[in-house]
């Protein structure tokens, strides 16, 4: 028995069934799982691997290798930042610039204090406000560094 939601695991069904593979699913399952839980927990990395008939250490290293991917190491925020082509054309970079400047931290990484992780995303439906970031479940468009240190003083 699956212990992932039947909504979820329909979903999953749903791509693995689109593709002429079954792994070729594989990015858009883990996507399917992060957006339902916030980040992919251990357990559903092994129910994606059942679906798509593949071993768990695959499943494992697609999550590793990926930036994008959150294994949902423990921090008090998340700051998701838009990596997707139209922030990319309006120089996403310059958030992530600014963020390694006032945090110290590259995609993936946590502060020590376990405050922020930083995390590399996929168009987050806010591309009229390009370049995008998230922290938690807030969108904001990015303007300087100055506001994005204000924007992150908000969250302890
Ligand atoms: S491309 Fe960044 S929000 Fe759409």
């Amino acid at each position: 028995m699956s212990l992932l939601p039947e909504e979820l695991l329909n979903k999953l069904e749903e791509h693995a069934q689109y593709f002429p593979r079954k792994e070729q699913a594989i990015l858009l399952c883990l996507h399917e799982v992060q957006e339902h839980y916030g980040h992919i927990p251990f357990f559903a990395l092994g129910e994606v691997a059942e679906v798509l008939g593949l071993p768990l250490n695959h499943v494992e290293n697609v999550v590793s290798f990926y930036d994008m991917f959150d294994r949902g190491e423990p921090a008090r925020h998340r700051i998701r930042v838009c990596v997707s082509v139209v922030c990319n054309l309006m120089n996403s970079n310059r958030v992530l610039d600014a963020i390694r400047e006032l945090l110290g931290l590259e995609l993936g990484q946590t502060t020590k204090d376990g405050r922020f992780k930083l995390i590399g995303v996929q168009c987050i439906g806010a591309c009229s406000e390009a370049p995008c970031f998230m922290v938690d479940n807030d969108t904001y468009k990015f303007e300087s560094k100055e506001k994005l240190h204000e924007v992150l003083s908000r969250y302890t």
